[in-house]
């Protein structure tokens, strides 16, 4: 029966390039609560939609791979097309304003980084050209979509920097590879809302000696709802068992932790 859920699922446009071993575990999570296999296809793509619909798309993916292809034959330069590839969604869009303030103070705390994991990354490995870090750094970023995971590694390369994106589930997959800063970005909000519990399990798991923490101080539909309050509220116990909090920095519409990881 999971199989035959899992195909279904697979079989829409939507979810084709979306990693099997994410899906298998929403089904895994939803199957015992709903009886009628309809119902169930339904509260998985729901919960799809949630972790990744909302925040990726087809176009969004073509639209950047489109603007790398003018790149490489010769159109505009890389930090252009990079700020043209984070204007396609609304999460990095929102940051285009304060991303060299973002990795500035970031890395006065930190300094500048050699190697950075950005796990859940989505668009913001094309943010790299904000961060004025002089040659190639080893970069690091997982998602769950493998067509995005293919354009970022596009983009790494004409960086001069070495294709190490991976197609990978953070809270179900091992993280093997090791950085000296870690982002996490938007991501810890939407860990809890597949399983309670699962932001503690993945920070845990990690080796980064920083690790960046953000949230969003508003939805997508641009109401502010107390975020900053309840995620402060809900959070901070959580990295205290691990980690001691640095900084809490609030830029443009997102707050940002810097986490120091207890030896
Ligand atoms: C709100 S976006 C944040 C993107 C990026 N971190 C940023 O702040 O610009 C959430 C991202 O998490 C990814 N995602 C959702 N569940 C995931 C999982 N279990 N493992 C890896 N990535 C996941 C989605 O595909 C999407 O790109």
């Amino acid at each position: 029966m999971i199989e035959e859920i899992l195909e279904k699922i697979r079989s829409s446009s939507k979810y084709k390039d979306i990693n099997e071993k994410t899906i298998l575990e929403i089904i895994n999570i939803e199957l015992p609560k709903y009886k009628n296999e309809k119902i169930l296809v339904k509260a998985v793509k729901n919960k799809l939609h949630q972790i990744y619909g909302a925040f990726l798309n087809r176009r969004d993916i073509e639209g950047a791979q489109k603007l790398l292809l003018m790149l490489k034959s010769g159109e505009g330069n890389i930090k252009e097309t990079a700020n043209k590839i984070l204007q396609l969604h609304h999460s990095t869009r929102e940051r285009l304003d304060v991303y060299e303030d973002i990795y500035r103070e970031i890395f006065k705390v930190t300094e500048k980084p050699n190697s950075i994991l950005d796990l859940a990354c989505g668009l913001n490995p094309f943010s790299i050209p904000f961060m004025n870090i002089q040659g190639a750094i080893l970069y690091y970023a997982y998602d769950i979509d493998s067509k995005l995971i293919e354009v970022i590694n596009e983009f790494l390369d004409i960086l001069g920097y070495p294709r190490l994106a991976k197609r990978k589930d953070i809270l179900f997959e091992d993280i093997e590879d090791q950085a000296d800063i870690c982002f996490i970005l938007k991501f810890l909000p939407i860990a809890e809302r597949i399983r309670r519990g699962l932001s503690l399990k993945l920070i845990s798991r990690l080796n980064s000696k920083f690790i960046i923490v953000s949230f969003p101080l508003k939805s997508i539909s641009g109401k502010e709802k107390g975020m900053l309050k309840n995620y402060s509220r809900i959070f901070e116990p959580v990295f205290k068992e691990r980690y001691k909090i640095l900084e809490k920095l609030i830029l443009g519409n997102e707050m940002f932790y810097i986490l120091l990881k207890r030896r």
